[in-house]
């Protein structure tokens, strides 16, 4: 449904978008996971025709995104990082006049703005304004908008972002529902978590480049035999010469202190041992958890960095 190769966006001397290449399969959700100023939302506004690229393709169900921009339009639905939304008028009216811009006739208009209301559970506050609403309703009336035309391919540009856990939890849902509506979704985030639940597929982008891609699993397999050992030390003796004792063991992939908790990645099970031995000598433990890798690890196996 969305077919992108070695596409390429500058901003003057900036490559914001540095030749990526990916597909999206139909009633799949791919994800593209990665930190602020990766490229994703740039992405997006060129596969909605907002912006052109400067070299390489996108298509959208086979459209070339620069030579059928109204054709390509009305096979998606864009929830917006930034949306806009009118606060004169009530979400209600939002909708209505929102569907009218996509040339639904009044008639189907009103029922399916009442579906979108029921759907987002939003009925109750349809004569509200946006600013009224909570943000993790706001985030809902966005995806239901996006939904209004009742599009093949949704396009959800970061739908979870500043949300509190519990209504992130919502909108995951609400997500869910348009995988089992047939949708074909693209979702960008930050959340490694929220990629892992949701993402069939997942490209990781960073500086503009898709530098692993794959399911949430094979992207953990990268780090097969790997380790990370989560302990808590006793907090008087927490300090930094503790994380140059553990950075200079090989095996040892990173090393990452947060006042007394540490996170250390490392090779294999091999490497537990040591680990533990160096850190006897210096300090007491009062915490220990040995965890399999999440895509966070992956991230910073990758780019030595965090995502956030
Ligand atoms: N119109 C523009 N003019 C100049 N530079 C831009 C423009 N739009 C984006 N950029 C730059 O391109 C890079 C990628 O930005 P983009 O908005 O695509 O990142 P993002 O992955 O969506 O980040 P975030 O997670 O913060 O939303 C950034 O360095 C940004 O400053
Ligand atoms: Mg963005």
């Amino acid at each position: 449904m969305i077919e992108v190769e070695n596409l390429v966006k500058k901003f003057g001397d900036a490559t914001a978008v540095d030749g990526i290449s990916f597909k999206v399969r139909k009633g799949e959700i791919f994800g593209f996971l990665g930190p602020n100023g990766a490229g994703k939302t740039t992405t997006i506004n060129i596969l909605v025709g907002l912006s052109l690229p400067s070299s390489g393709i996108a298509k959208i169900a086979g459209l070339d995104v620069t030579k059928h921009p109204i054709g390509i339009r009305k096979r998606l639905g864009i929830a917006a990082q930034a949306a806009y939304f009118d606060h004169h008028l009530s979400i209600k009216d939002n909708l209505f006049y929102h569907g009218l811009l996509y040339g639904l006739p009044r008639k189907e208009l009103k029922k399916r703005v009442d579906t979108a209301l029921q759907w987002s559970k939003l009925e109750k506050y349809r004569n509200k304004k946006f600013h009224q609403l909570s943000g993790g309703m706001q985030r809902r009336l966005v995806v239901a908008r996006a939904m209004l035309s009742d599009p093949e391919i949704l396009l959800l540009d970061e739908p979870t972002t500043g949300l509190d856990p519990q209504t992130r939890r919502q909108v995951w849902e609400f997500i869910k529902n348009l995988k089992e509506a047939g949708k074909t979704v693209l979702l960008t985030t930050h959340y490694m978590e929220e990629a892992d639940l949701l993402c069939d597929r997942i490209a990781i982008i960073d500086h503009g480049r898709i530098i692993a891609s794959g399911t949430p699993n094979e992207l953990k397999k990268m780090l097969d035999k790997n380790i990370v050992i989560d302990i808590t030390l006793n907090p008087e003796v927490a300090g930094d010469h503790i994380k140059r004792d553990l950075d200079i063991i090989s095996g040892v992939n990173y090393v990452r202190m947060e006042s007394n908790r540490i996170k250390i990645g490392v090779v294999d099970d091999a490497i537990v041992e040591q680990v533990l031995k160096s850190l006897i000598i210096r300090t007491k433990i009062s915490e220990i958890n040995i965890i399999r890798p999440t895509l966070d690890d992956v991230f910073l196996h990758l780019t030595g960095r965090e995502i956030r």
